[in-house]
């Protein structure tokens, strides 16, 4: 039995927890959280240890999971992973592409495994549109648009010390809301990028410092153009909206339900799981997690083929930092 860990007891943990419980290979040993509170209410919840330091968890546990502000994903991954822990880190992998480097060097060089969350790859409606592309029905991808148009106040950046700023969250909408779509976007397209522009605004959230909105445009290296538009000034959380434009028909990926449409008037549509995936998330979180959790552990126990390689991840936090590198410049 793999004994968890999980630091950070904040709003996504107990996704992780109710994940990790239904797991029969790896069971919660220990919450820890920086909050006594926090880390003693999640205790009493999961009927585990806890903790306000996570150097004193990680003695007692095989793996961690790092549920905690975006700063703090490389230096606490990388001190878990010298220390011969297993680590599934929220995203983003890092705020630095240089820091998520580094992160995957040190997972290479101690041979301790590392994983990034992306539940939304696990979504059946994501696996018909990747199914479709893979398998030729849909022929070469021409474009892509995104659209990711959700709510935040000012209440979500000033209820704690972190969102809403450079250092600590490392960007607003792109690095925290639309990094899924827009790693979703990168693997069906399925081709390296050749360029990204971009521009970046805050238009609603003036107490912020980072952006609320930002478009522009991928250039893919197999001639793909993919445009994205995001805001986190929408009146609320609007289902993502993605579509890739291919040669054979096209597929709209609507939050986590997919259409595959063929030039040719068919139509193949995807079940809907929102709710079936395991563990209750926020809806628009996407509900995957416990799949993406299991398959890790499955993985380190008894060697199940891992579905995003962490190498998957730096290319999308590559993604999200060159999108930075272009939009800072406009905002
Ligand atoms: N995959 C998803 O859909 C999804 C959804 C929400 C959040 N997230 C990600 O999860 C991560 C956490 O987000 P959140 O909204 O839960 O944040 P949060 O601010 O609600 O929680 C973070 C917790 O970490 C604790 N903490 C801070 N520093 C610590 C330290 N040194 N040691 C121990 N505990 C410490 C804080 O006290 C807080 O309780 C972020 O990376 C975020 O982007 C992912």
């Amino acid at each position: 039995m793999i004994k968890v860990g999980i630091i950070g007891c904040g709003a996504i943990y107990s996704v992780h927890a109710d994940a990790i419980k239904t797991l029969t290979n790896a069971c919660l040993a220990g919450v820890c959280d920086m909050d006594l509170d926090r880390a003693q209410a999640a205790a009493e919840k999961y009927e585990c240890a806890y903790y306000t330091d996570y150097k004193e968890m990680i003695k007692e546990v095989d793996a961690v999971h790092l549920c905690l502000p975006h700063y703090l994903h490389a230096p606490i991954a990388i001190d878990c992973l010298k220390s011969g822990k297993a680590v599934i880190t929220e995203k983003p992998m890092a705020i630095k592409y240089s820091d998520a480097v580094e992160m995957v060097d040190v997972s290479k060089q101690t041979g301790s495994p590392l994983h990034v969350i992306f539940q939304n790859r696990f979504n059946d409606g994501s696996l018909l549109v990747k199914g479709s592309l893979d398998d030729g029905r849909l022929g070469k991808v021409i474009s892509a648009r995104a659209f990711v148009t959700w709510h935040r106040e000012a209440d979500y950046y000033s209820s704690n010390d972190w969102k809403g700023t450079w250092d600590r969250e490392g960007g607003g909408v792109i690095i925290n809301q639309s990094i899924h779509t827009l790693d979703l976007m990168r693997w069906f397209v399925g081709s390296e990028i050749k360029d990204i522009d971009a521009t970046m605004k805050n238009r609603t959230i003036p107490e912020i410092e980072v952006e609320d909105t930002a478009e522009g445009m991928i250039t893919f290296e197999c001639g793909a153009k993919a445009f994205f538009y995001a805001t986190n000034g929408y009146g609320n959380d609007a289902p993502i909206w993605l579509e890739i434009l291919c040669e054979k028909g096209t597929a709209l990926l609507t939050a986590s339900d997919a259409v595959i449409t063929f030039n040719d008037g068919s139509s193949i549509t995807s079940s809907h799981n929102a709710d079936e995936n395991g563990v209750e998330g926020k809806g628009y979180w996407g509900n995957s997690h416990k799949i993406q959790i299991e398959n890790f552990y499955n993985n380190l126990e008894s060697g199940e083929e891992i579905f995003i390689p962490v190498e998957e991840a730096l290319k999308t936090q590559k993604m999200i930092c060159d999108i930075y590198e272009k939009g800072r410049k406009t905002l």
